[in-house]
This record gives structure tokens, sequence and C-alpha cells, in this order.
């Protein structure tokens, strides 16, 4: 089954994604649009977003899990081969915006994360050796949940890896009025240099706005 995934960040016009203020009503007002069957967060994503108190040698739920019966709402998946959200997930799955939880594992994720994710009725994939093969992963969440359509909410990292991957069809950046600098960028592609120009990926202009008077919306699709 063939998953479109859509890149969606909004950065400066340098093209960072930290230090400068992220308008989040604007950023995810944009995202019913897309009509996602699953968000793939970045591990690093939500372990950036200060919850509660995360508890990661717990491995009993303290109340029931919260995941909805409501088909609307997406799946929360989350790729996280070393079991970094072991303690986190239950918190996240408490959020009103997912139905459930389906954790990303590859060969190398460690038991005690296999166990939190039974104890709290959260399903997993587990595919690829080190980390996680994210072609497969896509493919098995095609075929056990029906899943055609996935927004990445992720930094450089997530992205890198789906796009060198080729697995992405939609580019969607929001340009805001600020500019920040350094030598070590966060962009949204961090990925190895390339060593020929064959990896370069090109894209074709689907659609650009201006929004709120400052920030320029583009939209592009991945030229396969
Ligand atoms: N402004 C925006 O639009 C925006 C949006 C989202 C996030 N952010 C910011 O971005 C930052 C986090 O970004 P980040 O780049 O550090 O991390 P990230 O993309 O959130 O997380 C890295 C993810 O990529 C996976 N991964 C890395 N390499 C992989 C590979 N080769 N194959 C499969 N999976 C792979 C990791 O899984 P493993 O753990 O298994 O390696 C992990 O789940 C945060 O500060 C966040 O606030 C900004």
């Amino acid at each position: 089954m063939f998953t479109k995934v859509i890149l969606h960040n909004m950065t400066s016009v340098d093209g960072r994604l930290d230090w400068f203020p992220v308008n989040m009503e604007l950023f995810y007002g944009l995202i019913p649009m897309w009509q996602e069957d699953a968000t793939l967060a970045g591990a690093d994503t939500l372990l950036a977003v200060p919850l509660e108190e995360a508890d990661e040698t717990q491995n009993e739920p303290s109340e029931p899990d919260q995941t909805s019966s409501d088909n609307t709402k997406p799946l929360l998946v989350v790729p996280d081969s070393k079991g970094r959200l072991r303690g986190h997930w239950h918190l996240w799955l408490k959020q009103p915006y997912w139905r459930g939880g389906v954790a990303l594992c590859s060969k190398s994720t460690p038991s005690e994360y296999y166990e939190y994710l039974k104890q709290h009725n959260i399903d997993w994939i587990t595919a690829g050796e080190d980390k996680v093969d994210l072609k497969a992963a896509l493919e098995e969440l095609g075929s056990r949940y029906g899943v055609k359509v996935v927004r990445a909410d992720s930094g450089g990292r997530l992205n890198g890896a789906l796009l060198r991957a080729g697995l992405v069809s939609e580019v969607s950046v929001l340009f805001s009025p600020y500019l920040v600098g350094g030598i070590t960028p966060k962009s949204i592609f961090a990925a190895p240099d390339l060593e020929s120009e064959e990896g370069i990926i090109q894209l074709k202009l689907l659609a650009v706005e201006t929004l709120d008077d400052s920030v320029v919306w583009v939209r592009y699709e991945v030229v396969k």
C-alpha cells in the first residue's frame, strides 16, 4: 500500500528549527487539511516537551490508560529503537489528539521497553536491525491499521531519515519572520553529507501563501 508522508515544519527564514518562537496556533491549525491517519513524531521532539514528571523506572500503569475508540483521530507513531519513551508514552496518550499509539522498534530495542508497552496497551512494530526500518514500518502501518496518510512531527533527524529513504511525498514549510544564524544549524533536513549530486531531492511547487501578514507558507511535492 502506498503511504503519503508529509513533512510540516515552521522555520526561521534561514531554515533553523531552534531559538525563534514557533506560532503553535498557526502551525497546528493547518494540520486538519491533510486528514492524517497517523502522526509520526520524532522521539526527540516528544522528549523536548515537558509534559508531566515522567518515570522511566515505572512499568505499572498508575491509572487506566486513555485510548480512544474515536476512529477519526490519528494514531501517534514514534520510532524509538532505544526505548527512550519508556515512562513517557502513557502521558502522551492522555492528550486528546490521538486514538492510540504504536511504537516503532528495532531488533536492538531493550526488552524492558516491550514490557512497558505491554503494561500500557501500546502496540508496537519491530522493523530493522539497529535503527527502525522506516519503509517496512510504514508498510506494516498500512496493512495492520489502514494508515495511508502520515504527517511527520519531527525535527531534522527523522525528516532526514525519511527523505534519504525516499519516503516523503510532500514538504510543507512555514517561514517565520526571524533570522537566527549560527554555525551549527538545526535545519529541517539533517542527514549525512551527499557524496554526489544524485542525492539531491527535487521539489515541485504546489502552493505559496502569506499567513498572518508575516509568515510565508510553501508546499512542495517531492519529485520521484
Ligand atoms: N519547528 C518545527 O516545525 C519543529 C517540529 C518538530 C520538532 N522540532 C524541534 O526539533 C527538535 C528535535 O529534532 P531532532 O532532529 O533532534 O529529533 P527528531 O527528528 O524529533 O527525533 C529523531 C527521530 O528520528 C529517528 N531516527 C533518527 N535516525 C533514524 C534512522 N536512520 N532511521 C530511522 N529512524 C531514525 C529517531 O529514532 P531512534 O531514537 O530510534 O534513533 C527519533 O525518533 C526539537 O528541539 C523540537 O522542538 C521543531
